[in-house]
């Protein structure tokens, strides 16, 4: 009989990220990890995340959970998380990649929800909200899901990312942090600044910055048609995200 494969529950020689730029090529392959949700975030970010602004037991937040990376990073690292996703689809991820029996591990709340309207979230309940909302309608998550930021041109996704904004500085207790990563796009030449965007609705909701941090996208490779387009059309591929740590 073949041997059970050993999981390997954590990051080999992990350090926490100590500058304002983040890249992580190999993307993390511990737990239950994998690459399977479309434009699901690497688990360094959440794992750096989570290390440096909260503490075990806390009550930590993410609003667009998508495929779960950050629950099983809380789980694994006994913080209490709430995930919350629009789409049943995303749900059922969750749900298979938190069934795991770990020592001393914390609790996993999947719902079914919109964040731009958490009622089921108390004000000031929150200890750490760490989140990746869609980049407007860059990658669509379903095909007929009306919540769904995904479907939103820029102009509607930044209106709806004020109700979002709220939401956040609604259920976080104060002087705790509010972690969101953001990517901009491309219109006809041009660089959109929709990161920018986003935290100037932040810093009007109420927050201030504590971190701007560069995260470098790897999946972005300039070669064959991108290479050829880059120098056709004159524009430089876009390899970075934003990753913004706002407090209350
Ligand atoms: C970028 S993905 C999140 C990926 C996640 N960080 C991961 O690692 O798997 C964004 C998610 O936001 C969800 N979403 C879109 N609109 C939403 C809304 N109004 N409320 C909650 N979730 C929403 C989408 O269904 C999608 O799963």
């Amino acid at each position: 009989m073949e041997a059970k494969k050993s999981i390997k529950w954590e990051p080999e020689d992990f350090e926490l990220e100590m500058n304002t730029v983040w890249s992580f090529p190999n993307r993390g392959k511990w737990a239950t990890h994998d690459a399977k949700y479309r434009g699901n975030w690497s688990p360094y970010i959440p794992r750096n995340i989570l290390l440096r602004y909260s503490k075990e037991e806390d009550m930590v937040l993410d609003q667009f959970v998508g495929g779960g990376t950050t629950l099983v990073e809380a789980k694994l690292l006994n913080r209490n998380i709430i995930g919350v996703d629009v789409n049943p689809v995303a749900l059922e991820r969750c749900k298979e990649k938190c069934t795991f029996e770990y020592e001393n591990c914390g609790k996993v709340y999947i719902k079914h929800g919109d964040a731009r309207k958490l009622d089921f979230v108390e004000d000031e309940s929150i200890d750490l909200i760490c989140t990746h909302p869609p980049y407007a309608n860059i990658i669509e998550y379903s095909e007929d899901i009306r919540e769904d930021l995904s479907h939103c041109k820029i102009k509607e996704f930044l209106e709806q990312m004020k109700l979002v904004a709220a939401e956040c500085y609604r259920v976080l207790k104060k002087d705790k942090f509010c972690c969101i990563l953001m990517g901009d796009t491309r219109q006809k030449g041009c660089v959109v600044p929709m990161s920018f965007e986003v935290m100037k609705i932040f810093i009007e909701a109420g927050f201030t910055t504590k971190e701007i941090i560069i995260k470098e996208q790897h999946n972005c490779r300039a070669t064959g048609y991108w290479k050829t387009n880059s120098i056709k059309y004159n524009f430089l591929l876009l390899a970075h995200e934003y990753l913004f740590v706002f407090r209350k």
